[in-house]
């Protein structure tokens, strides 16, 4: 607490006036109301929509504290479960948004008629808020999607481009996990050289499966398991024209992680890893549902914002991706069974010391 800044007594605080009931309860304003329209679901389009802004503060305030965890150097271990505790708090409020979309999707599209031509030109393509969510992840502007040939920060005020741009030009919380993986130990070590490693398993594991396609006269198999050998490359290769935007490192780095993430000192940048993953399935899923809630209240009509409506929103569920290297990874993962073993040494590094005895395999 800060010296000299004493708590409220009994009776000066109460629940009103700490959730600030009145300015909040008071934000309602339908444009209906105010031109004498009847338009009675209007109060229910503006709540929703406050209350995605709310959220949205909450997850930038989450946003803060993993980004300014991650931007220490080298991260400290110690803080990795408070990053993963609001990766986590942060997928759970996105699943909120996707359901929240049932509770306006009770209004129908002529209930929505009643007041859409009193929008004007505003659209939820203008929230600030979103916008900093997105980039903040990592979303960038060479990767965003034109719209009718504007960029984003288009319509934004002086003040809003200026926090946006900002966000832009800041690390992202990709460009962090990719120079946190970079870093990650027991990857490229002399005593354990990863990439060589799991590349010779790839191969055994394939040539086995081979093998026994030979066997079995079927050579169509064969030569496809030929054509998975050659595109397993990748993985150690990742090619920015095919779609991969995590340095080479990184990727190395996640699929370590992911194969081995059941040895203890793995938990944590496992889990890190996952909720990222859950994150980003939450944005898409979130996209998904709004272009489709989209197509079922204005069909095929362009947005009161300019752009192609529900064509363009379908585009960004499948483009505006921020991890989906992280999904990729799953192409190349091999049976447990078939993983290279790990030199005893890094499993006894892995461990947790009063655990695992010295002599597990
Ligand atoms: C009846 C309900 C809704 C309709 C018909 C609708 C319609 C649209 C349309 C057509 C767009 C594309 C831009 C444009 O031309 O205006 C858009 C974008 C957007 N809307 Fe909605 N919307 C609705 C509800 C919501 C809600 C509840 C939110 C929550 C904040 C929201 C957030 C957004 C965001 C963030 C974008 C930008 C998406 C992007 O550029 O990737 N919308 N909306």
């Amino acid at each position: 607490m800060r010296r000299g800044v004493k708590p409220a007594g009994p009776g000066e605080i109460t629940y009103s006036s700490y959730l600030a009931l009145d300015e909040i309860l008071g934000a309602q304003r339908p444009e209906s109301a105010r031109l004498g329209v009847d338009a009675h679901d209007e109060l229910l389009f503006i709540v929703v929509h406050q209350t995605y802004e709310l959220w949205f503060k909450q997850i930038l305030h989450e946003l803060d504290r993993v980004q300014a965890d991650f931007a220490e150097r080298p991260v400290d271990d110690w803080r990795l479960g408070r990053m993963v505790h609001a990766l986590r708090r942060i997928g759970a409020i996105l699943k909120l948004g996707i359901a929240q979309i049932d509770v306006l999707e009770t209004m129908t599209p002529q209930d929505f008629l009643d007041f859409r031509g009193l929008l004007s030109t505003s659209s939820g393509f203008q929230s600030l808020q979103f916008r900093l969510v997105e980039t903040r992840l990592g979303l960038g502007s060479a990767r965003r999607l034109l719209y009718e040939g504007k960029t984003v920060d288009a319509d934004m005020s002086e003040a809003e481009r200026a926090a946006y741009h900002a966000a832009e030009t800041a690390p992202t919380l990709r460009d962090q996990l990719d120079a946190w993986l970079s870093r990650t130990p027991f990857v490229a070590e002399e005593r354990y050289p990863f990439r060589k490693a799991y590349r010779e398993a790839v191969i055994a594991m394939l040539r086995r499966e081979r093998d026994d396609a030979h066997s079995a006269e079927q050579t169509d198999e064969a030569a496809a398991i030929d054509r998975a050998a050659r595109a397993f490359e990748a993985i150690f290769e990742p090619d920015p024209k095919a779609g991969w935007s995590m340095s080479a490192k990184a990727v190395e780095a996640a699929l370590f992680i992911t194969v081995y993430r059941d040895m203890p000192a793995l938990h944590m940048p496992a889990s890190l890893l996952s909720a990222l993953m859950d994150i980003d399935e939450a944005m898409a899923l979130w996209r998904n549902r709004h272009a489709l809630m989209v197509e079922r209240m204005i069909g095929m009509r362009s947005g009161t914002g300019g752009s192609s409506g529900h064509d363009y929103l379908s585009r960004t569920a499948r483009e505006h991706r921020v991890f989906g290297d992280l999904f990729r990874l799953s192409t190349y993962l091999i049976p447990r069974d078939s993983l290279p073993p790990l030199p005893p040494e890094i499993v006894r590094d892995m461990g947790f010391v009063y655990a695992t005895p010295a002599d597990r395999p």
